[in-house]
């Protein structure tokens, strides 16, 4: 890689103004102001935070940081579900719904914050029973219905460790998780249900757990009637184990440092990274950011759209927001699923007030046209979120005018798996500017820097890094610290984030992506997310990947496999079209050599396009591990 970056920054400074009742009415108030009183005295700043929660002891330091290591509320002892659950339970939100689930043909369940804290009693007792304790690890693999959530605050009840597997990865995924974790227990259910067809989980579980010496029980959610059979004595059904149990379950006092769950992410190279994160810090981190950058107030109803499977659903979908006292909103319906109206029928009827979704999902509604939103009424969205991938200008507009109606901000939240909460947005009231994220917020230090550390200026591209430990921070790779400590050593004394980033004059940050996403082409690093972009803000494209393949004279060249917007057609005058446009947009040495017109891209289930395939794939190499793949 190069020194220099050339990037095309956005040079015209385009920026929307939310109304000044937004930042009047929120939780933070003024951001520059909240950010200085957070520099001002840091430890200060979270001690606030954290004071907002219950502790069953208070900590005798707010951070010890010791390079690469940070240890957050020292000696304090907690149980995040006291915060989750038993703090509403005492207070005014004790019969106020906690959470909504909707399921196809029109099934719904509902749960106060008191029958919630009951079922999650009556889980963790069940799971004490099978002989689950403090710090042994439980894999739930579990589709996306309200056991789920259960589950994993069944553990955090009595200190089990989860590792939650995404209810859409395959056998070879879940065993390489589950060993790695040496799960005594695997939570599951008999089936998830995907567009009006049932998937059969339990026999991924029964030919994961093949070779998977350390699983005990399978516990097992059936949702079919007639009930499948159960193999005794390994597996155990769901509601059974929860009967004759009490609704009472004394929370453990875990220590603020102990690991509160291990979340496997994909590694640019080799298995898969066992991403830990601690109660104390964790807990602190999503609360702050739930109440005070998504503002959430008693009469919200909150939606994230990802699964409980990924951070995403860790952080904004159970923690956070429960932590903050919202009522969550979740659904096994699909966007496209049974139609293409499907999620603003949803904001419709359930009156969501957040919606929080993937740019992914945004430019796939974009395919769709916007005749599907404008058949419902979106008026009770305040605040519409994105995150998983930047979202280019096209599709922040697209959202904006369409989805948020030109006064709804858009939340576009950077972060990580590793960072456990989001570090960087628009904070509310603040103008928004497409193709931006934003500037970190209060809480964070953040910058754009050369190989060597040092800032770049504005307009010159660089590796996004922060620079002092945050709550939320992992602490550890599971059984492999040496990978940790790659975040804080490949620039020196700084988290590198493994993104790629530049800053505008008004210090507002624009991801450009992973900066294993760069292609050189001619000496020059080009954005795999530039050229994309490019191509998607032409009409007629409605996603693109791109790839570099070797080229003897220019090291690199560019290939673009592109997904057309329903109504174009392919043809060699639209490639001729696309060349031009991209080479309008970014110059001459972005444009690709060649352009494919295809129907699928490959994606990670969170919706990442997976290059690396596309790119063996065209090279007719070994894909290497795809087991994070959609299909
Ligand atoms: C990577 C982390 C954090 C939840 C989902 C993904 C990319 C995330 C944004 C954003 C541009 C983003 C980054 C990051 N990313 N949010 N708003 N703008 N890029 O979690 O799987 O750990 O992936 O997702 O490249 O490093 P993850």
């Amino acid at each position: 890689m190069t020194e220099d970056f050339d990037v095309r920054l956005v040079t015209e400074a385009k920026y929307y103004y939310p109304d000044p009742q937004y930042k009047r009415n929120s939780w933070m108030g003024d951001y520059q102001t909240a950010y200085k009183n957070f520099l001002a005295d840091p430890d200060a700043f979270w001690s606030t935070m954290a004071q907002e929660l219950d502790w069953i002891r208070p900590w005798d330091a707010v951070k010890e940081w010791k390079y690469p290591y940070a240890k957050w509320f020292t000696n304090a002892k907690l149980n995040v579900t006291l915060n989750c659950l038993d703090r509403h339970v005492n207070d005014h939100r004790r019969n106020k719904v906690a959470l909504i689930w909707k399921g196809e043909e029109g099934r719904e369940r509902i749960f106060t914050y008191q029958s919630l804290l009951s079922s999650v009693n009556r889980f963790a007792n069940a799971l004490k029973k099978i002989g689950i304790k403090k710090g042994d690890r439980v894999c739930i693999y579990m589709p996306l219905v309200p056991e789920q959530v259960i589950a994993m605050l069944a553990c955090a009840r009595i200190g089990a460790v989860h590792s939650v597997v995404f209810g859409g990865f395959g056998a070879a995924a879940l065993n390489m998780r589950i060993n790695d974790a040496e799960a005594k227990v695997v939570v599951t259910a008999d089936i998830t249900v995907r567009r009006g067809k049932a998937i059969q989980l339990k026999t991924i579980v029964e030919e994961a757990i093949i070779n998977a010496p350390t699983v005990e029980h399978v516990v097992v959610l059936r949702r079919r009637k007639p009930m499948v059979d159960l193999q005794d004595p390994i597996e155990i059904d769901f509601d059974e184990i929860m009967e004759g149990v009490s609704d009472e379950c004394p929370a453990e006092t875990m220590d603020a440092e102990d690991p509160f769950f291990i979340l496997y992410t994909s590694g640019s190279t080799g298995k898969p990274k066992g991403i830990v994160h601690a109660c104390g810090g964790y807990m602190v981190g999503t609360y702050y950011t739930s109440k005070y950058i998504f503002d959430i107030k008693d009469n919200d109803i909150f939606w994230c759209t990802a699964d409980p499977g990924w951070i995403t659903g860790h952080s904004y979908i159970v923690y956070g927001p429960l932590a903050a006292g919202a009522t969550i909103f979740i659904t096994e319906l699909t966007p496209d699923y049974p139609d293409a109206g499907s999620y603003w029928k949803l904001i419709e009827q359930q009156k969501i007030t957040i919606f929080y979704t993937a740019p992914t999902a945004i430019r796939m509604f974009m395919k769709m046209g916007e005749s599907w939103p404008n058949k419902y009424n979106l008026n009770s969205l305040r605040i519409i979120g994105s995150v998983g991938e930047p979202l280019n200008p096209e599709a922040f507009e697209w959202y904006y005018h369409v989805i948020g109606k030109d006064k709804t901000p858009i939340l576009d939240t950077w972060w990580q798996t590793e960072t456990g909460m989001l570090l960087i947005t628009t904070v509310l009231g603040e103008p928004l500017r497409p193709g931006f994220a934003g500037k970190p917020i209060p809480g964070i230090i953040a910058d754009v820097v050369d190989k060597n550390g040092k800032s770049v200026p504005p307009g010159t591209g660089g590796f996004l890094i922060i620079k002092a430990p945050w709550p939320s921070m992992l602490r550890t790779v599971y059984k492999d610290d040496e990978r940790y400590r790659k975040y804080w050593y490949t620039i020196d004394g700084v988290y590198t984030a493994g993104d790629l980033a530049v800053k505008g004059k008004d210090g507002y940050i624009m991801i450009l992506g992973r900066s294993d996403d760069i292609i050189i082409v001619a000496g020059h690093n080009i954005g795999t997310a530039e050229v994309e972009s490019a191509l998607v803000s032409h009409h007629a494209v409605a996603e693109a990947a791109v790839i570099g393949k070797p080229d003897m004279v220019k090291g690199n060249s560019i290939k673009a496999f592109v997904i057309l917007r329903v109504g174009n057609q392919q043809s060699d005058k639209l490639m001729q079209e696309l060349i031009y446009h991209v080479r309008n947009t970014l110059g001459p040495i972005a444009v690709p050599q060649e352009i494919e017109f295809v129907e699928k891209l490959p994606k990670t289930r969170s919706g990442k396009i997976m290059r690396r395939v596309l790119k063996a794939k065209e090279l007719g190499m070994d894909p290497g591990d795809v087991s994070t793949l959609e299909e």
